[in-house]
């Protein structure tokens, strides 16, 4: 039996598929954009979701399937094939309805004479599929679903790992909880959720962390809207306690939004004497302030540029700041499939420049005596301990903390010693890919 509304589920991943693709927008933007005529988001999710994070192991098999792959195509025909190849490679849908409806999408996507063109791809994918996969698989991106120079770059930085790090990028991401501690303890709540039908496991290392066994919609968590919880992973929830920000302190998160990690420092230390959340996106912004009221908290929010604090910045120093950089977002693919789009081999370096320059400009915000941690969700060296060693090698005065704090953490932690810093691996007790550095300022 078909789905009602399968073809226009399909015809919108298509045009959001195809919004990646071709037109380098955001998955979640492109989703939003391509549901709006009120076709069923989750759907629509899901499909294109799978869709980009298996783009380059599907592609590939396109260019086999078609007679003359290099020929021009309708970006939208492209994009729909590969939603009707990715439900007969990786989908639940039974075979025939995904064939049928993603030809019918066809007639959705306004282009109805493509349809036998899609159904002969589809359906000789059916036929010859073990022998397509396998000609497509020679090709270590396509095996791989990652462009090649992540791989090298993956290869380069983790010899021993970076299979399981290309893995963890194929796999759904899991649904990470934070318990809000000043409102009750991570297993009252956990006995919360099993009430309401609910399995949640503790992480072993980060003390607020909860997995769910299925991830579900935020608002039908118990307490969500009221405070009692927040959906975080649980490697960014480590920022706390390397932070260690303590009472009467001043804390700046000089990139904050939307807010996670700075929620999370409010929520364990009560009685700092300020926390400022910078960020320069205005419209993440206020993002923070929604979390922060959610979450019945406060912090002075800021709509700036943490590398012109002379335009936001009171000049009196920080005791603790936490610099979580815009980054490649190389260990949160799973997350964000589109990732493996839209970053070039080049990101990379012109993150390294404006990461350098935000922590030498942080640096000076910081009192003497200060820390500040240094964390991103990159797995790459140049984003991490290249930065980090960089500056460290230029500013005598600061003096590497992050493994006598990473003793001080509770449970076994999933890291490897980065040199400086520490490194927590994509899917490694199946959080995201982190990397935190902890420095002082010698006084
Ligand atoms: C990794 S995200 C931060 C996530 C956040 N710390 C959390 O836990 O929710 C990086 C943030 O840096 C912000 N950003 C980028 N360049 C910036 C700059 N020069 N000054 C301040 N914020 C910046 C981006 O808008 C983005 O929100």
């Amino acid at each position: 039996m078909s789905t009602p509304g399968g073809a226009a589920i399909r015809a919108a991943a298509a045009r959001a598929v195809a919004a990646v693709a071709v037109h380098g927008r955001r998955l979640e933007d492109a989703v939003a954009a391509a549901t709006q005529g009120g076709v069923p988001r989750p759907a629509v999710q899901s499909l294109s979701f799978g869709t980009v994070r298996w783009h380059f192991e599907l592609a590939a098999c396109l260019s086999i399937l078609l007679d003359r792959p290099g020929s021009k195509q309708d970006p939208e025909v492209r994009a729909l094939m590969l939603v009707g190849l990715f439900q007969l490679q990786h989908g639940a849908t039974p075979e025939h309805a995904a064939v049928s409806e993603t030809v019918e999408a066809m007639r959705a996507l306004g282009r109805p004479r493509a349809a036998g063109l899609v159904n002969a791809v589809l359906r000789r994918f059916q036929r010859e599929r073990q022998a397509v996969v396998a000609a497509a698989h020679a090709s270590r991106a396509a095996r791989h679903a990652h462009p090649e120079w992540m791989l090298d770059a993956f290869a380069r930085d983790w010899p021993a790992d970076w299979e399981s790090i290309a893995a963890a990028g194929n796999a759904e991401p899991p649904m990470w909880l934070r318990v809000n501690a000043r409102r009750l303890a991570r297993e009252d709540y956990r006995a919360r959720l099993a009430a309401s039908g609910l399995a949640a496991e503790p992480c072993p290392f980060a003390p607020q962390a909860l997995r769910l066994a299925e991830p579900v919609a935020v608002d039908t968590l118990p307490g969500f809207a009221d405070g009692e919880v927040s959906v975080q992973d649980a490697a960014a929830q480590l920022a706390p306690f390397f932070l260690a920000a303590g009472p009467g302190m001043r804390v700046l998160d000089a990139c904050a939004a939307p807010g996670g990690k700075a929620c999370h420092v409010a929520e364990l230390e009560p009685d700092l004497a300020e926390l400022v959340a910078v960020d320069i996106d205005a419209a993440r912004a206020t993002r923070i302030e929604s979390n922060l009221a959610r979450l019945r908290l406060s912090a002075h929010v800021v709509v700036g540029d943490a590398g012109q604090p002379a335009t936001w910045w009171d000049g009196r120093p920080f005791e603790r700041i936490l610099l979580d950089v815009p980054c490649s977002g190389t260990g949160v693919i799973r997350r964000h499939p589109d990732i493996k789009l839209l970053r070039r081999a080049d990101d990379v370096a012109r993150f390294a420049v404006q990461q350098a320059a935000l922590l030498r400009t942080c640096w000076g915000l910081l009192a003497p005596g200060g820390r500040l941690v240094y964390a991103s969700c990159s797995v790459l060296a140049a984003e991490n301990a290249g930065v980090v060693g960089g500056f460290m090698a230029e500013e005598p005065a600061a003096v590497e903390v992050t493994e006598s704090a990473r003793l001080l953490l509770p449970g076994a932690l999933p890291w490897r010693p980065a040199g400086p810093g520490c490194a927590l691996r994509s899917g490694a007790a199946d959080a995201d890919g982190f990397y935190y550095a902890c420095l002082e300022k010698k006084t």
